[in-house]
């Protein structure tokens, strides 16, 4: 079974953006969508993380249409099995680090996994509040928060932004490594062609279209 599976999706503004867009996603896969900036790759990961409905075509998860499944079991799936890792943090502002993490670990009975904050270069400054830190420092525990959660899929908008290069892909290696491990899936959308490339999968968002490389 996919774990997401779109058809025939299309979308528009003020004109349209992209048109007849399929794409699937399996466990342990890793998709990467490339194009230039405005082609329509945040609202295509909007649509396919159900935050905004296409104005055709059709989105499932674990193999049900999310358009006739019942706002309960999306909304439970929404809040246990989707991990969206966005531009911006969404970190609540008065907490430490720490406590956006407890947030997360209490919402889905999952423990704080210690060497993830290690791996992210994140478990020095864990007490501090998250208006003290970095902006690297900020994203990288946006992420841990996601990854508390444990998703299985991974919808994650250009992760890397405020990152060097190293450690983006010290954080890309702990994607990967967590696709793998917990048989997840990844969507991710990316500037950056040669982190694209490290993806099993990946499309170009071009002319409309989203073309297989
Ligand atoms: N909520 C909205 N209302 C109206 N137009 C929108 C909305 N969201 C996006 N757009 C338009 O859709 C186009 C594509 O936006 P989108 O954010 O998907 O691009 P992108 O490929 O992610 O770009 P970038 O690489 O700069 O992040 C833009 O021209 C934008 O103006
Ligand atoms: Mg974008």
């Amino acid at each position: 079974m996919n774990l997401l599976t779109a058809q025939n999706l299309s979308h528009s503004f003020e004109y349209e953006l992209f048109s007849n867009i399929d794409i699937e996603l399996k466990e342990k896969d890793s998709i990467a969508i490339i194009g230039m900036s405005g082609s329509g790759k945040s609202t295509l990961l909007n649509i396919l993380s159900t935050l905004l409905e296409p104005e055709q075509g059709s989105v499932s998860l674990f193999g049900e249409d999310v358009q006739t499944m019942s706002t309960k079991k999306l909304s439970k799936i929404k809040r246990d099995s989707l991990g969206l890792v966005f531009q911006s943090h969404y970190l609540f502002k008065g907490l430490s680090a720490l406590e956006n993490l407890e947030v997360a670990s209490i919402l889905s009975d999952q423990n704080i996994d210690d060497d993830l904050l290690k791996r992210l270069g994140i478990y020095e400054p864990i007490n501090q509040k998250v208006t003290e830190l970095s902006g690297g420092q900020q994203q990288r525990v946006s992420i841990a928060r996601v990854l508390t959660k444990r998703p299985k899929v991974l919808f994650v908008d250009e992760p890397t932004g405020n990152l060097d290069k190293n450690t983006a892909n010290e954080v890309m290696d702990l994607f990967f490594d967590y696709i793998d491990t917990n048989s997840a899936g990844m969507i991710l959308v990316t500037h950056d062609e040669e982190l694209a490339h490290r993806c099993k999968h990946v499309y170009r968002l071009e002319d409309k279209k989203l073309i297989k490389l």
